[in-house]
């Protein structure tokens, strides 16, 4: 009976003084003043335990979808990398002074400060990162993308994030560049309705020259099973000129041997979302167009991992088109 009063006695203690710490006010919670340690310890140890108890049954979709990457990286550079960064990017205004720090996302597990040594396997570690996309983290600058974000729209941002780390500045901006060109379609800068029209002629736009900067993407399945004869397709700058001197030659089937299915190409806003697709519909205007000019590549740059190659070529084309029309289409991609 003794033992209990002074069990009940040190409970009820413990109580005030926790009270009596809240109502104080001593304790610091400005952004700018780090947590003491024991604090932290136990909004980490509590942040992760919830977060791991809701994670293990969460099902992992296959990730290596290409359009996965491409609508994630879209959404990701729209919506996340002003505080998670970017390939390049060391800080920002909002990843600065925000306390917790969001992580950088664009470093490995090791960039990231304070978790240790990452989340374990490929697939834990895309379970966590979908459930906190989905859900956020209570007071954090972690908002929950779940009540504005599909699933399907969720796992493609965890697809990106899984890439991100191997990502160059490079790489970055080709895989987010999605929303740039909705963006140019939005604001009409497409280059079928670019600059040219200006001083186009009615006739023809001869000696135009079109410079343009096009990038260029070589995944695994992307590439035909059969080589196209005499150029070497075991690279991706090989996989381009092979590309180009199809396009040039007016070669609509070593043009589609060299397209995967379900390639995309961008356009100037628009896209065609398969390889039938472009076939169908702008592949014979491009190579018509081509035939008939000069392309001569001003740089060209390339990057990537055994998964995925990057190539970016920026090159000027003169050419003439039929009908006054500026030239257009995927003159060098
Ligand atoms: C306003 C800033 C902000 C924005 C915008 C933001 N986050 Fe966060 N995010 C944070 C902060 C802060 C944390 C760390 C929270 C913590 O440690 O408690 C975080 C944590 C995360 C984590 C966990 C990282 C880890 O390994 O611990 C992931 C994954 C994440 N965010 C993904 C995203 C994605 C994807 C988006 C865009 C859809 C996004 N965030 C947008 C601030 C932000």
């Amino acid at each position: 009976m003794k033992r209990l009063k002074t069990a009940v006695a040190v409970i009820a203690l413990v109580a005030v003084g926790g009270l009596g710490f809240i109502y104080s006010g001593v304790y610091p919670m400005g952004a700018d003043e780090p947590h003491t340690k024991p604090v932290y310890w136990a909004l980490e140890t509590l942040r992760e335990r919830s977060i791991a108890v809701r994670t293990g049954s969460i099902e992992v979709p296959p990730l290596d979808d290409p359009q996965m990457l491409l609508t994630g990286g879209a959404d990701y550079n729209d919506m996340c990398a002003g505080c998670h960064l970017k390939p390049g990017k060391k800080s920002s205004e909002m990843s600065a002074g925000l306390y917790p720090q969001p992580p950088n996302l664009s470093l490995g597990a090791d960039g990231h400060a304070g978790h240790e040594g990452g989340h374990g396997d490929v697939n834990t570690s895309a379970a966590r990162q979908f459930w906190i996309i989905k859900h956020g983290i209570k007071a954090s600058g972690m908002a929950a993308f779940g009540p504005t974000h599909d699933d399907a729209r969720i796992w493609a941002m965890v697809a990106f994030l899984q890439k991100l780390p191997t990502l160059d500045a490079t790489q970055y901006q080709i895989l987010t560049a999605r929303a740039e060109a909705e963006a140019g379609a939005m604001n009409g800068m497409d280059h079928d309705s670019g600059g040219d029209h200006g001083h186009a002629s009615p006739q023809a736009n001869e000696g135009q020259a079109a410079k343009d900067a096009h990038a260029g993407m070589d995944m695994p399945g992307m590439t035909g099973d059969q080589p196209v004869a005499a150029s070497d397709v075991s690279t991706p700058s090989g996989v381009m000129q092979a590309f180009q001197a199809a396009m040039q030659a007016g070669d609509a089937a070593a043009v589609k041997r060299l397209l995967a299915p379900d390639v995309l190409i961008y356009e100037g806003g628009a896209a065609e979302r398969s390889r039938e697709e472009y076939a169908g519909h702008h592949l014979g205007a491009d190579m018509a167009f081509l035939k008939t000019s000069r392309v001569d590549i001003l740089k060209q740059s390339s990057g990537g991992d055994e998964r995925m190659a990057c190539l970016t070529t920026e090159s000027r084309i003169r050419g003439k088109s039929s009908k006054g029309k500026p030239a257009s289409g995927p003159l060098n991609p």
